[in-house]
């Protein structure tokens, strides 16, 4: 059970006792009582490291006084970036020089900046399919069009990517950019094959496609090694890598950064969001930065993937009992595994009954940016309840799944 009792803010003049209403809630996920949720992908909250960054913030006030609360320095406060360099050292397989680091407002809004800095009016990014929902709807947000590229059990279909770009320029469209997540993919779990990954970043040098790299998952990787990264293998100028700290610390952060060429990541700088405001996140980078310092982020990141993989095995295994007709990919690292379920069911029309049940989840229609995939597909995250809890969503999930198939 969840150790953490989450505190309303409670407006000044309601009465005591009151619950929270909608605009007095002070975080995104809406918990519903008898109900295991399965559709967040957000981290457990049990182990945010709250005490750890409480101290690193005071460290920061006593350290840098008013220099913690000025607008920052435009690429990020050197501590971070040294940090997050010396980290990919360890994760990754080349280290970027200090100036091919931009912090950002985690990856959501560097996947903005970069639309903002790459994108044309008209231009087409292609996506795979399915995809993250949310980073659809980042890019949604740019008067773009966006047309989706296969996707398998070995991730994005490179070879049906180059045929697409071939086919909408000889139709006169400009494709500038390409949104994948290689490593640990949200919603399915699957993480692209070493082959395409190479065949992609060739592809996108040959082709003149910016690739942006969505990498959020990387240091979750819970068997064996995470492969290099695209932006690591790739020629300068062809990827642009979208990191995190939501997912290995906190998403209350909102705390990122991208790795790009240098060229790019200078015009990032001066972008009119960085010139006007300075750094991106400034007071949380500097607390990130002495958090990391005090040598405790590889242990607790450890401690994550331990938590995780359990979860992740407890989620298998019970599906594997109940749902023995379904099918679900084996993610090796990340939040999620991606069900698709047994005679046709419709994922979307089934959420009704589950949720009755006590369960629920993201039908697999959702991850879908522009085709009409994924009816008997859902997706599951593991990452917020225990073992015994997993166990129990999924029993739920095939007894509404048992019901649908009778009638
Ligand atoms: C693939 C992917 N990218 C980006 C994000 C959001 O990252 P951030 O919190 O850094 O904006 C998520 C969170 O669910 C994600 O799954």
């Amino acid at each position: 059970m969840r150790h953490h009792t989450r505190v309303p803010y409670r407006l000044p003049d309601s009465p005591p006792g009151t619950t929270a209403p909608d605009h007095v809630r002070v975080v995104q996920v809406v918990d519903r009582p008898g109900i295991i949720d399965l559709s967040w992908g957000h981290p457990e909250v049990d182990l945010l490291p709250v005490a750890a960054l409480r101290h690193a913030s005071a460290e920061v006030f006593d350290r840098y006084g008013p220099d913690a609360l000025s607008y920052g320095r435009d690429a990020g406060p050197p501590p971070l970036v040294e940090a997050i360099r010396d980290r990919l050292a360890t994760t990754d397989a080349r280290v970027p020089g200090p100036d091919e680091v931009v912090v950002t407002a985690g990856a959501s809004q560097a996947l903005d900046l970069a639309a903002t800095l790459l994108l044309s009016p008209g231009d087409v990014v292609l996506v795979e399919e399915p995809t993250y929902h949310l980073a659809v709807r980042v890019l949604r947000d740019h008067p773009v069009d966006l047309v989706s590229l296969p996707f398998d059990g070995g991730g994005l279909r490179t070879e049906a990517a180059a045929e697409t770009i071939a086919r909408l320029r000889g139709g006169g469209r400009s494709v500038r950019m390409l949104y994948t997540i290689p490593t640990y993919h949200n919603p399915t779990g699957v993480t692209l094959d070493e082959g395409r990954r190479r065949d992609l970043v060739a592809l996108a040098a040959e082709a003149g496609v910016v690739v942006i790299e969505d990498d959020v998952y990387r240091e979750l990787g819970y068997d064996g090694s995470t492969p290099a990264s695209l932006w690591s293998i790739a020629a300068p100028g062809t990827v642009v890598r979208l990191g995190s700290f939501s997912k290995t610390i906190a998403p209350g952060l909102r705390l990122g950064y991208l790795t790009a060429d240098a060229a790019l990541a200078a015009r990032a700088t001066a972008s009119g969001v960085i010139d006007s405001g300075g750094g991106i996140a400034h007071l949380a980078a500097l607390t990130v930065a002495a958090y990391v310092a005090t040598g405790a982020y590889p242990a607790h990141v450890d401690d994550l993937r331990h938590a995780y993989r359990a979860r992740r095995d407890a989620l298998l295994g019970a599906l594997a009992e109940h749902l023995p007709d379904a099918s679900w990919t084996q993610p090796r690292g990340g939040f999620f595994t991606w069900v698709t379920l047994p005679g046709g069911v419709d994922a979307a029309a089934l959420l009704p009954a589950a949720e009755a049940r006590g369960v629920s989840y993201v039908p697999g229609r959702r991850f879908y940016a522009t085709g009409d995939g994924g009816r008997s597909a859902l997706r599951l995250a593991f990452t917020r309840y225990p073992e015994a809890e997993l166990a129990e969503g999924a029993r739920r999930i095939a007894s509404a799944v048992r019901d649908a198939r009778r009638r």
